[in-house]
C-alpha cells in the first residue's frame, strides 16, 4: 500500500484475501500509506497488518520479497500513489515496496498498479504509459457505475478486479452477463 487516497482500496483487497485459503499475503505499507490509513479510514495500522501473513517493514531491503529468487505470484500496489509509480518507471528502488515491485517486474510476474490521483499530470501519464508497454497493468481507482450501489461496493469491485488478474474469485463479485 502507497500513501494515495483509496486506503480502503487496500484494505478491502486484504480483506477478501483473509478469507481465502491458499494464498500467502506480504504486506508493504509506505510511510505515505500508514498516514492515509489514520486519515481515511476508521482502521488502526495494526488492525491492517493482522489481515496478513506477513508485513514487512516499509525500510527492510532486505526482506523475503526483496530478492527474486523469493517466490511470489506477483504484487499488487492498492492504491499506488504517483510518486511511487514514478520510483518504479524509473527503476528508482529507494524502499522496500519500490525494490519488490522492481523485483516483480524483472522477474516476469504480474503487476497490478491500482494508481489514483485526479487530474492526471503528463508525468503521471508518461510514468503509466512506460510500465504498460512493458506488462504492468494500470488499473485506476475509478468507480464503476454499472453494477454497484456503495461507495463500499465500488471499492470492493475494483479490489476484486485487482485479484481478479491473478485467477482469484472475489466471492459477490458481480461480472456483466450483458
Ligand atoms: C490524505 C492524503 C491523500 C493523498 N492522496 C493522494 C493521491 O490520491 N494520489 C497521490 O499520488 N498522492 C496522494 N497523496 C500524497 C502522497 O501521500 C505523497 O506524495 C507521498 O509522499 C507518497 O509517498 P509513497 O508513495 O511512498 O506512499 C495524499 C496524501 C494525503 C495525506
Amino acid at each position: 500500500m502507497s500513501g494515495a487516497s483509496g486506503a480502503c482500496i487496500g484494505i478491502s483487497l486484504l480483506g477478501i484475501l483473509r478469507n481465502l485459503t491458499g494464498w500467502e499475503t506480504h504486506l508493504v505499507v509506505s510511510r505515505g500509506a500508514v498516514r492515509t490509513i489514520e486519515t481515511e479510514t476508521d482502521k488502526t495500522f495494526d488492525e491492517v497488518v493482522s489481515l496478513v501473513d506477513r508485513a514487512h517493514p516499509i525500510d527492510d531491503i532486505g526482506a523475503a520479497i526483496s530478492s527474486g529468487t523469493f517466490r511470489s505470484s506477483g504484487m499488487i500496489i492498492a492504491p499506488c500513489s504517483m510518486k511511487t509509480l514514478a520510483g518504479i518507471s524509473c527503476g528508482y528502488s529507494e524502499n522496500l515496496l519500490l525494490r519488490a515491485a522492481d523485483v516483480t517486474i524483472k522477474e516476469g510476474r504480474p503487476l497490478v498498479l491500482v494508481v489514483r490521483e485526479s487530474p492526471l499530470s503528463a508525468i503521471h501519464l508518461e510514468n503509466m504509459l512506460k510500465l504498460a508497454r512493458i506488462g504492468v497493468i494500470i488499473m485506476p481507482a475509478m468507480l464503476s457505475y454499472y453494477n454497484s450501489l456503495s461507495v463500499e461496493d465500488m471499492t470492493r469491485h475494483i479490489a476484486a478486479k485487482a485479484l481478479d488478474r491473478f485467477g482469484i474469485e472475489t466471492p459477490g463479485f458481480k461480472r456483466w452477463e450483458g
